[in-house]
């Protein structure tokens, strides 16, 4: 019955949370990788959480770029909106992105969806450290950057470790080293292997990993059987009061072990 298959799905949801150790998982049916409507589904939950778990009034949320959520901006609607003022924030810029997925561009796209407000981060995406430091002096990017500080959300997804590299563009030299060190994701820039542990970073302006603790409401997005290994790797650098968003296809594997 409908009762008995919802109660399936919170017990598993309660075991994930367990065997991951953060304080929230709501999972959706199907894989991702299959269907594409599952990460619509994903989206509908990211806004239904928000929607529960922001506080009226002001809010900041920073947010991050990729496939996933460029979808998850399309799930967001007005109601979000209604009593809130919502500023839309990229998280961090520069990790190499094509323009369309970028997080300027998922920020601008939920501005859209809910009708709050967004603001840009230009730092370029295929630059040495050295060429943009100088512009965190610049007072456009510190107010955006002043923003992130104040971020009461941070929505994000989590990639397998060397697609994510590869799409980026990082050099061979780096792929290499990724693969020596057994990195098996990233998220914000950071490479992670099965442990947990950092091994690469992308040195890049705004948040950063340990920023995660003090912010209030951290939303991870990502499904899908193949992302499995990643974000059981990431939930080990996830602050406790994640929520994670998944599908069947990723919370079966990690249940299982695998
Ligand atoms: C982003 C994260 O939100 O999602 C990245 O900042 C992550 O760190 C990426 O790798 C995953 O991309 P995709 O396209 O699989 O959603």
């Amino acid at each position: 019955t409908v009762m008995e298959q919802l109660l399936g799905v919170r017990s598993k949801e309660k075991q994930l949370c367990k065997l991951l150790g953060i304080d929230h998982c709501l999972i959706v049916a199907g894989d991702a990788t299959e269907l594409p409507k599952v990460l619509t589904d994903m989206g509908k939950l990211v806004n239904e959480t928000l929607d529960v778990i922001l506080p009226h009034g002001e809010n900041i949320i920073a947010v991050m770029g990729g496939t996933t959520m460029a979808q998850v901006a399309n799930s967001l609607t007005p109601k979000l909106a209604e009593k809130r003022h919502l500023i839309f924030v990229p998280a961090r810029g520069g990790l190499g992105e094509a323009v369309d997925i970028q997080a300027n561009a998922v920020c601008a796209r939920m501005a859209v969806h809910t009708g709050g407000q967004h603001r840009v981060l230009y730092i370029p995406e295929h630059v040495s450290e050295q060429t943009y430091k100088p512009l965190l002096a610049e007072p456009a990017v510190k107010e955006v950057l002043q923003l992130v500080d104040k971020s009461s959300a941070v929505v994000h997804s989590i990639g397998e470790a060397i697609p994510m590299a590869k799409r980026r563009d990082m050099s061979t030299a780096t792929i290499t080293m990724l693969q020596q060190k057994q990195a098996v994701g990233e998220a914000f820039g950071y490479f992670f292997n099965q442990a947990g542990e950092v091994v690469y970073k992308i040195p890049r302006i705004g948040l950063q990993l340990r920023d995660l603790e003090r912010i209030p409401s951290v939303i991870a997005v990502a499904g899908g059987a193949n992302k499995a290994a990643a974000i059981k790797a990431y939930a080990q650098l996830a602050p406790q009061q994640t929520w994670l968003i998944t599908d069947e296809g990723a919370a079966n594997l990690i249940l299982k072990g695998a």
